[in-house]
């Protein structure tokens, strides 16, 4: 109901301010603000983007909102606070920096909470409501979207700690996904504003593979897709803090492969191209993919690149993507 989520809006517009407060100008918040400028994060970054701290005392986060006039119930079923065995309230994000999660309008309606004690779990989120929809939101957007629109450019990353880097770093169209992978909506949302989408991953396995899904999503709904490499173990957060924006921005960003050259080579991991079965089957499997690009210039290119790298011929190999393309209608 839409005076339920009035309130719930602004128990976060509160919070967000009581948190931020206690990690900038409070004792018990001096470890969490340690902690982000030890990770590079300036204060003008911790300012704009509303870091915080949420207090290890139980209490202190259910009185405040009690003297803001919320009532506890409906904090516990906003999921801004959680309830404990004995139904007793408690802030569900004790003792870990906060991420305010803030919605296209630039409001807090949800938060991302870290562990700054290697607790498990490494993160938390608030949880799903009317207000809340992890699938439906981009972290950053508020902020990117005027970049967004006049670069016609959007860089997707994995985490918080990335977009907030790299926006350190002057690049200010980077938006996240919430932990989860990119959604239909999302990608949908992203087409909207953007030309091109820029995924900037983590170097990892999870993170290639990520990549790849995000990259066929984005793709279906019509997004000119890029994908960057980061180097193995690193992610864009900590590629930034070792070798600075400049070669994040020369040497990750700006030779991103386009979607058929990572495509063409994320394939080939399920085959042995020594082999020659192995060897058409990748080959059919690539052609698949060329069939479904739109501009025929695009298509013949990776076709001649495909031809010249098998030594095939082009126009056989532009008529079995005449083909394909004559079933997908
Ligand atoms: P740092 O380790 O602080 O640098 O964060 P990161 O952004 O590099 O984290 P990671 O690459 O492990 O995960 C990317 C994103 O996935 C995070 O920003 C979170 O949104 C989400 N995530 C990671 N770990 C967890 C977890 O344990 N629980 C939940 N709910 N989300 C997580
Ligand atoms: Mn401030
Ligand atoms: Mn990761
Ligand atoms: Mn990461
Ligand atoms: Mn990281």
């Amino acid at each position: 109901n839409n005076s339920e989520e009035q309130i719930h809006l602004k128990a976060f517009a509160w919070l967000t301010k009581l948190y931020h407060h206690l990690l900038r100008h409070t004792k018990e918040g001096k470890q969490a603000y340690q902690y982000l400028l030890d990770r590079g994060f300036t204060d003008e970054m911790i300012d704009l983007f509303q870091l915080g701290y949420a207090p290890q005392s139980r209490e202190l986060v259910v009185q405040f909102l009690e003297k803001k006039g919320f009532h506890t119930q409906q904090m516990i079923r906003a999921g801004v606070l959680t309830a404990n065995e004995q139904n007793q309230a408690s802030d569900r994000f004790r003792g870990r920096v906060i991420f305010p999660i803030r919605n296209h309008l630039g409001k807090s309606i949800g938060f991302g909470g870290r562990t700054i004690t290697d607790q498990e779990p490494k993160y938390l989120n608030s949880p799903e409501s009317a207000l809340f929809q992890k699938g439906r939101l981009l972290f950053n957007f508020d902020l990117a979207r005027s970049t967004i629109r006049n670069s016609e450019q959007a860089v997707l990353f994995e985490g918080y700690m990335d977009v907030i880097s790299a926006y350190q770093a002057g690049i200010k169209n980077g938006v996240a996904t919430l932990g989860t992978s990119i959604t239909e909506n999302q990608a949908k949302l992203l087409n909207r504003y953007v030309n091109t989408v820029i995924i900037c991953y983590d170097g990892d396995q999870a993170g290639i593979d990520a990549s790849y899904k995000a990259a066929r999503l984005l793709h279906q709904v019509d997004c000119n897709v890029k994908v960057a490499s980061i180097p193995e173990g690193l992610d864009p957060d900590s590629y930034i803090v070792k070798y600075g924006e400049n070669r994040f921005q020369n040497e990750i960003i700006e030779v991103s492969n386009t979607y058929m050259t990572f495509l063409m080579e994320y394939l080939k991991k399920d085959y042995n191209l020594q082999l020659e079965g192995d060897r058409m089957q990748y080959i059919e499997k690539v052609i698949d993919e060329l069939a479904t690009i739109k501009r025929p210039m695009e298509r013949e290119y990776y076709a001649k690149e495909l031809a010249n790298t098998y030594d095939l011929s082009i126009n056989t190999m532009m008529q079995e993507i005449k083909d394909r393309r004559k079933k997908l209608g």
